[in-house]
């Protein structure tokens, strides 16, 4: 039995980030980090879960996306980790297999309001996949941003000559986000379903959010560190590249930053339940670079899988949430809303002894020099946190130990996730 010395710090449960895109197709390139990469990085920021999202190609089966998203991660992964289901097509064939992949454990569903010709799917293909995620205990998930408008918004943009990166947040505006928050809680009413909004990142759109919770629907939504920390001037880049801003180009993109107040206000009072990462990451050489000449090119996404404890603790240490609300947005609720608690997400006989002793006094900077993601960029440099992981364990196993890396390559499982008993 091996003894580890926690004295001056916190033992909380292992992170679970709900919400990543690892070796992730896009635009003809793929999201840098893969499920080694990835997980690796995860565990030194103190995450011991994730929650993926396999993709169905238009016109094929969702067994087929899940069995490639299976492949992407076997023998790589790290630590354990889950899929969700992204549909971008639900003929009735399909509407009768997702009855199959929460058979498989995979139990949420994201779908897209945005991305028109990619992703989106029309109201009356998300209403059909909400009754049937009903039917079978699944949770759907939403990216809520009304997609029609804002290529509208995107075409004139580039016709008027305007290709940097800020654009992408000036052709993405709060209003899209509010109305698709609407729309989508509105339809989940009807079905008479439960709703998760993904990556919320807007004042208007959360109280779209409080709205619903108020009526007493099931209404549930997750933000990320970027919309905590980042904000709309980070597109601009510098005076001598303004392409710099490329870094920060994801969608919903970052906004000003009066919204910050909103979201950390929602976290403390409940009505955001998780903080996920959003990870996608790409390298500015080569991959954000496809988009020098138009924003609309540009890989969407950031890096943050490591970085979402560090991040979230300042929040604790500025006094703007509790250390038990830290713990509940990082691991707990996740864990309950998709179905993996008491598994994971707390600290419990029985449970897996996923465990991180989070040092609250150790400074680390969040330079490139100290991730370990790939990506060539680090998105917050030079910022110095207090607080980080010293031990951070998986299934009772030391993986990082003082920055240092002791676990197992390829050690990672699936998860069969429960279907939605909230
Ligand atoms: O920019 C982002 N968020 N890329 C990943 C795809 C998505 O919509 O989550
Ligand atoms: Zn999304
Ligand atoms: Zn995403």
């Amino acid at each position: 039995v091996e003894n580890i010395d926690a004295r001056g710090s916190y033992v909380i449960p292992g992170g679970i980030d709900a919400h990543t895109h690892l070796d992730m197709p896009f635009g003809g390139t793929n999201s840098i980090d893969d499920f080694r990469s990835g997980t690796v990085a995860a565990a030194h920021g103190g995450t011991t879960t994730l929650i993926d999202f396999a993709i169905q190609k238009k016109g094929g089966s969702l067994k087929e996306a899940l069995d490639t998203w299976h492949e992407k991660a076997q023998g790589k992964a790290c630590i354990d980790y889950g899929f969700h289901m992204i549909a971008t097509d639900v003929p009735p064939a399909q509407l009768k297999e997702m009855a199959d992949i929460v058979q498989e454990g995979v139990t949420s569903f994201k779908l897209f309001m945005a991305y028109p010709g990619v992703l989106l799917l029309d109201d009356s293909s998300i209403f059909r996949a909400m009754l049937r995620a009903g039917e079978i205990g699944a949770l759907i998930t939403m990216h809520a941003e009304h997609g029609l408008p804002i290529d509208v918004i995107v075409e004139r943009a580039l016709a008027e000559g305007r290709t940097a990166p800020i654009y992408h947040a000036l052709t993405r505006p709060e209003a899209a986000e509010a109305t698709g928050t609407e729309r989508a809680i509105a339809l989940a009413e009807m079905a008479g379903v439960p709703v998760y909004m993904v990556h919320l990142s807007s004042t208007r759109a959360l109280e779209r959010v409080i709205e619903g919770r108020d009526r007493g629907l099931k209404v549930y939504a997750e933000t990320c560190p970027q919309y905590l920390f980042l904000s709309e001037d980070d597109l601009r880049g510098t005076p001598e590249d303004p392409f710099e801003g490329a870094k920060y180009v994801c969608t919903p993109p970052l906004r000003p930053k009066h919204h910050h107040g909103s979201l950390w206000r929602g976290l403390r009072n409940h009505e955001l339940q998780v903080v996920a990462t959003d990870h996608c990451p790409f390298c500015m050489h080569p991959q954000k670079e496809l988009g020098r000449d138009s924003f609309a090119k540009i890989p969407n996404g950031m890096p943050g899988i490591e970085t979402r404890l560090h991040l979230m603790y300042e929040g604790v240490r500025n006094g703007l949430i509790s250390l038990n609300r830290f713990v509940e947005i990082t691991a707990t609720a996740p864990a309950k809303i998709f179905g993996l608690y008491p598994k994971k997400g707390t600290i419990a006989i029985g449970g897996d002894a996923d465990l991180v002793v989070w040092d609250p006094n150790k400074k680390f900077e969040l330079s490139l020099e100290n991730l370990h993601m790939k990506v060539d960029y680090a998105a917050y440099p030079g910022k110095v946190v207090t607080g980080a992981p010293k031990t951070v364990m998986s299934r009772g196993q030391v993986l990082v130990h003082d920055d240092r890396w002791l676990g197992k390559l390829g050690g990672g499982e699936f998860l069969k996730r429960r279907t939605f008993d909230l």
